[in-house]
């Protein structure tokens, strides 16, 4: 894609990368993705908000040369993941004289990561400016998302927050903005399931830090662009906030159909209660789908059957990821079977310490399930109705 003018002087320089199937080796990318970058002409200095991922820095350099860039003097570095800083180098190549500029916690990453020389580097502080003559650069630390070196950028005259992947969405899009709001929500919350959910908190710090910014565009460096900010402001202050659903989520995997009879029989068992089910068996699931679940469900139930005497190895994989996403869930209970023996339950607890639930009273089955287990169920549904009811999420 080439360079396109968002406002004057201002212009997106990126790359779309259509194609790309999964960021950092795990997560899926089913609708592609892309490495926004921005340039902005000022009346004396010029500067780069951001760069690609190095395997598009062709595009990057193309669109610098379209626009007939002779000089950048500062290339912003928002946040030190490569998939935005590892084009820098080859920016510093064709303009020696620009410095980079970034926090000092990111000035050490960059150095570490990609070898940049020190003396390349500008340091700023929380709330400091740069001027280019006649537009002005704020810097906002905006720890931990998702990293502890990230930082927005605000373009005070624009109106323009960059707030690199805050925000943001894995969409291959032509669109410089959201047209679609529907598919870029989509998107943005599985964005947000991936990647910012275990840093709810300090999200929430952040959006107050910002709540007073006068926005007119919010431009994140995956997706497109808000020009109507308050449509992705609103859906994070939703996912961030402690509420949560009448939504229980079951990951599970079966075998040879005793767990999946178990969990078909309390699927129909919660609905017949009123409570929303989303179910993911583990041997096809699109992690991503089910990260998204659990931004607003109030339970989860594990399904698994023993294999050498603990969870099936995909469960316990789901288990470890649950736990590293740190979703608001408040209770838990884990289902499944057994042949002869199983401390399927007691490994599956001990991978979960991250979560702040009350664990439900678990329904193992020896074999095929049975009258007694089936009533199990039934009384596991009717105990996590009864609890979503009382915390009032129904
Ligand atoms: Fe899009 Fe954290 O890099």
């Amino acid at each position: 894609m080439k360079a396109r003018e968002i406002r004057p002087k201002i212009y997106s320089v990126g790359a779309i990368d259509w194609d790309r199937r999964l960021f950092d080796a795990l997560i899926p990318l089913p609708d592609g993705t892309s490495y926004n970058s921005y340039l902005i002409k000022g009346s004396e200095k010029t500067a780069l908000i951001d760069t690609v991922d190095p395997t598009m820095e062709g595009v990057l350099i193309k669109n610098l040369i379209q626009l007939k860039i002779k000089d950048v003097d500062y290339v912003i570095a928002n946040h030190a993941e490569q998939d935005h800083s590892g084009t820098i180098p080859r920016v510093l190549e064709k303009y020696p004289q620009a410095k980079v500029v970034a926090t000092p916690r990111c000035k050490g990453m960059l150095i570490d990561l990609l070898m940049i020389p020190e003396e390349k580097f500008i340091t700023v502080n929380d709330r400091e400016t740069l001027s280019l003559g006649n537009k002005t650069l704020e810097f906002i630390y905006a720890p931990w998302v998702h990293w502890p070196e990230t930082m927005f950028t605000y373009l005070r005259e624009d109106k323009i927050l960059f707030t690199c992947d805050f925000l943001g969405s894995h969409l291959a899009t032509s669109d410089l903005f959201v047209t679609d709001e529907a598919t870029v929500y989509e998107a943005a919350k599985r964005y947000y399931a991936e990647i910012m959910m275990p840093f709810r908190t300090t999200i929430k710090k952040n959006l107050e830090k910002i709540k007073d910014l006068e926005m007119e565009i919010i431009a994140p460096s995956h997706g497109p662009a808000y020009d109507k900010p308050d449509f992705i402001l609103n859906a994070y202050r939703e996912w961030t906030s402690d509420e949560v659903k009448n939504e229980v989520v079951i990951p599970y995997i079966s075998m040879h159909g005793s767990t999946q009879k178990m969990v078909d029989y309390l699927v129909g068992a919660l609905a017949d209660r009123g409570v929303t089910v989303k179910q993911f068996n583990l041997s096809v699931v699109d992690i991503g789908k089910l990260a998204m679940a659990l931004v607003d469900a109030a339970t989860m139930v594990i399904g698994t059957p023993t294999v050498l005497v603990g969870p099936h190895p995909n469960v316990a994989y789901a288990a470890f990821l649950v736990n590293a996403l740190r979703p608001k869930l408040q209770f838990v209970s884990i289902i499944g079977s057994y042949g002869w023996g199983s401390k399927a339950v007691e490994q599956l607890k001990g991978m979960i310490p991250n979560l702040k639930v009350e664990v439900l009273d678990p329904v193992i089955s020896k074999g095929f399930p049975k009258e007694a287990d089936f009533k199990a169920l039934d009384n596991l549904a009717e105990a996590i109705a009864q609890k979503h009811k009382a915390c009032n999420f129904v």
